[in-house]
């Protein structure tokens, strides 16, 4: 879910609150809601996008100068109106909206269900209530802070109540960031949401409270108890420009084009070339590495663990919500979180029991100021700059290219000759572009949109990109799609392959990973499916494929990333072949910040 509000902005305050959520509505889209108050609250919500929001307040005049929003992805009840954010009390004088779970909200609501009547299935609309009941001995800043006191859980919470002309705040594991501007201050999940109005952020950190005051447009942090804070001011570098489409249909194209940019800012300054060393500003000590992730994340956490286990050390890779329950031994393991938000909360817990085991932990993301870059040992940025498709393509690759660098400059790179590896990461961006200028895949994907079923297949540093060549594939287009180990998928799968089942088989090199899959697309065709390969053209693939995508001769390791642009390229066009909601495909949110 996503949050905004602000204080200090007068009559545009609507205005900012729907322009904050436009841009976090990657944060989930299912329902949206304001409310704003001026003496009164005043409150608008509805399920659907913002568009639908926008309609409904069309005939409503909504007035107020302070403000909060919302964007939701459903976890407690299903997306309608009443379940959309802020929730109210029963006098609608209290507003709340609200990120994350709260764990005890039955026994609130029990508490309180004789004096309040709830309307909504949500966890969240306990703490209106709660906050009404607390008013009757309260002044409202102590009602917040009592209310707070009483909930378990994951929040990120704002406060709007009639006749104060402030908000309240508080974080408890979600995020939540301020932006300061002279006379008016900010409020959100994610930096994008304000940017255009101030590149001056606070970051709160768990625990901590904010009051912002529409009088001087200020605010002012302290602990739940109230100890005063004074957390830094930073800026921002990121350009608001660079959170526009540019000209493209959808963010996702756009940021698939980003890539050789992407990759070049991750690769700046950490390599050299004439030196063949890589130089990162963290030197962690490695001897074994267990990587957490989830989604696209642990596509390249799987990448990385092989990289790792090819220079001889111990790597493996874990899905985090399964860490987080069942944490395998640690010895001296240094735990890598691969989060291109850090805010994933699955991500998260595995690297809270990591930490509380004892080990080191790094996070290898996207997000400067994030919660994993906070609270793990080190951080390893990517440097893709913003990605608003929820469907993650430029920090994929980038998370592919950062854990290359991590491994040379920690550990090397085993037999493989590290000057040579250097070359190849220079070359990405280069033969990034040559793919995303000469793709065959759109033509591939008008061939195949019927098709029922896809299966995605790939050995070594190939069977990550087959097993994100599918998910891309399912995020976007809602079609049925499987990755393999290559040869896995004659240990019971073939069973599915048909001539309606297209297999995109991952080929590079002509060694002996290349020869044993081209066995396996031998397997496939004999059963009648459509080939397509996607091949650097050194083994004699392509004599059994119905459709080649090529990509430049490079390193098996570089060669997975520029596979895995042709298979993006796929996705994207089979999901507008078919009209689907590219950029923010049904049911899901960018960044999921609930177990
Ligand atoms: C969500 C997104 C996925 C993403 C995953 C992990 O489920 O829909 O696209 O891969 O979270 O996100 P992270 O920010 O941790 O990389």
């Amino acid at each position: 879910c996503g949050i905004i509000g602000c204080v200090g902005r007068g009559d545009q305050t609507l205005k900012t609150l729907l322009g904050g959520l436009d841009t976090l509505e990657y944060r989930g889209y299912d329902s949206a809601g304001v409310a704003l108050a001026n003496g009164s609250v005043q409150t608008a919500k509805k399920a659907g996008e913002l568009d639908a929001l926008r309609e409904h307040l069309a005939d409503k005049s909504l007035s107020g100068t302070v403000g909060i929003g919302h964007t939701r992805w459903s976890t407690h009840g299903p997306p309608t109106d009443e379940n959309a954010h802020p929730h109210c009390d029963c006098s609608g004088d209290v507003a709340v909206v609200h990120n994350g779970i709260i764990e005890n909200y039955q026994t609130l609501r029990d508490e309180l269900a004789a004096d309040h009547e709830f309307r909504s299935d949500t966890d969240t609309e306990v703490i209106p209530h709660l906050i009404e009941a607390l008013l009757v001995d309260h002044d409202p800043e102590t009602a917040v802070r009592a209310a707070l006191d009483r909930l378990e859980g994951s929040f990120a919470i704002t406060v709007v109540i009639a006749g104060t002309d402030a908000i309240f705040a508080a974080r408890q594991d979600s995020p939540l960031v301020l932006g300061i501007d002279d006379g008016a201050t900010y409020l959100a999940s994610d930096v994008p949401a304000f940017r255009e109005h101030t590149d001056r952020v606070v970051y709160l950190d768990d625990g901590q409270f904010v009051r912002l005051d529409n009088d001087d447009g200020g605010y002012a942090v302290t602990d739940f108890d109230g100890t005063p804070r004074d957390p830094p001011v930073e800026t921002v570098e990121w350009d608001p420009e660079a959170t526009g489409k540019a000209g493209y249909d959808h963010f996702m194209l756009k940021e698939i084009h980003e890539q050789p940019r992407a990759l070049r800012q991750c690769l700046q300054g950490r390599v050299d070339e004439l030196a063949g060393e890589v130089t990162l500003d963290i030197d962690p000590d490695i001897s074994r590495v267990q990587f957490v992730a989830c989604g696209t994340s642990y596509h390249a956490a799987l990448y990385g663990a092989a990289l790792f286990r090819a220079a001889g050390v111990p790597a493996q890779a874990f899905l985090a919500h399964e860490y987080a329950i069942q944490t395998p031994p640690i010895e001296d393991d240094l735990v890598v979180a691969v989060s291109q938000s850090g805010e994933t909360a699955d991500t998260l817990a595995a690297i809270r029991e990591a930490d509380r085991r004892g080990a080191d932990t790094l996070a290898l993301t996207n997000v400067v100021g994030s919660t994993m870059a906070r609270e793990c040992t080190d951080a390893l940025f990517i440097r893709s700059g913003p990605e608003i498709g929820v469907a993650a393509s430029k920090t994929f690759s980038a998370q592919l290219t950062a854990v290359n660098l991590l491994a040379l400059a920690t550990v090397g790179a085993g037999d493989e000759d590290v000057r040579e590896l250097i070359g190849a990461l220079r070359d990405l961006p280069a033969n990034i572009q040559t793919v995303l200028d000469s793709s065959d895949a759109r033509s591939v994907a008008r061939d195949y949109v019927d098709s029922e079923s896809f299966f995605f297949i790939g050995r070594g540093y190939h069977h990550p990109v087959a097993l994100e060549g599918a998910l891309k594939l399912k995020e976007i287009s809602y079609t049925h799609a499987e990755g393999f180990a290559a040869g896995e998928l004659k240990h019971g799968t073939l069973a599915l392959v048909t001539p309606d089942t297209p297999v995109f088989a991952v080929v590079t090199g002509d060694d002996e990973a290349a020869r044993k899959t081209i066995g396996n697309v031998k397997e496939v065709e004999a059963r009648g499916a459509p080939v397509i390969a996607v091949t650097d053209g050194e083994s004699d693939v392509e004599r059994y494929a119905d459709a080649v995508l090529e990509v430049p001769s490079t390193h098996a390791r570089t060669a997975a990333v520029l596979a895995n642009v042709q298979l993006q390229l796929v996705a994207y066009h089979i999901a507008n072949e078919l009209g689907r909601s590219i950029d923010k495909p049904r049911n899901l949110a960018k960044s999921v910040t609930v177990e």
